[in-house]
């Protein structure tokens, strides 16, 4: 038994990322992050590198995010949303971004983009900033498709045929 004290401690040392939200982030390769202008209005925009940095935080690398890195650098809240197109659903991630500035920190988190799956081409030379995403509150999101009780199979076969006419049209043209 967890003495009551303890457990609030506990609680916010275990990860919101669950294996699932880390399978579809890592797969779709895509997420929308949202910051705050300086004068209060909204600032979205995608990054195709965001990443999974461990069960607790997300990150992506600036290439070519000016406005994100100065809106964090003055306020650090951030929502990064990544849905699967074709299944529509996804997760929204809400939390604190903080912009790590080349240095050590930096070129261990550069690890991650310099090979492997999530290699960015001329990383070194590219990356200017990583953007590390402490994650406070991780939620579903689930397209109101699933309102009238249709199934995902459902759901995905529907879209995966819309993105295959959408192909095969470009192809053709
Ligand atoms: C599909 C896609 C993926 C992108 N991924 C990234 C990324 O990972 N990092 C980045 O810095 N810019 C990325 N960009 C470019 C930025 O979204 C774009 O330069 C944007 O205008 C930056 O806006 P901001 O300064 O408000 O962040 C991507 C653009 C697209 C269309």
């Amino acid at each position: 038994m967890i003495p009551a004290g303890n457990v609030k401690a506990i609680l916010s040392t275990v990860g919101l990322i669950t294996p699932e939200m880390r399978r579809m982030v890592e797969e779709q390769r895509l997420g929308f992050a949202a910051t705050i202008c300086e004068d209060g209005t909204a600032n979205l925009s995608p990054k195709g590198t965001v990443t999974i940095l461990d069960d607790g935080h997300l990150m992506f690398a600036d290439l070519c995010s000016p406005q994100t890195v100065k809106n964090l650098r003055a306020n650090p809240s951030i929502e990064i949303n990544v849905v699967d197109p074709v299944i529509r659903k996804g997760f929204r991630f809400k939390g604190r971004g903080i912009v790590v500035d080349p240095g050590e920190r930096f070129d261990e988190l550069l690890e991650r983009f310099t090979s492997g799956s999530r290699a960015v081409r001329d990383a070194k030379a590219r990356i200017r900033h990583i953007v590390v995403m402490e994650v406070e509150r991780a939620l579903p999101l689930v397209s109101p498709a699933y309102d009238e009780g249709v199934t995902e199979g459902e759901v995905s076969a529907r879209w995966e045929q819309y993105f295959q006419e959408l192909w095969e049209g470009r192809r053709r043209s």
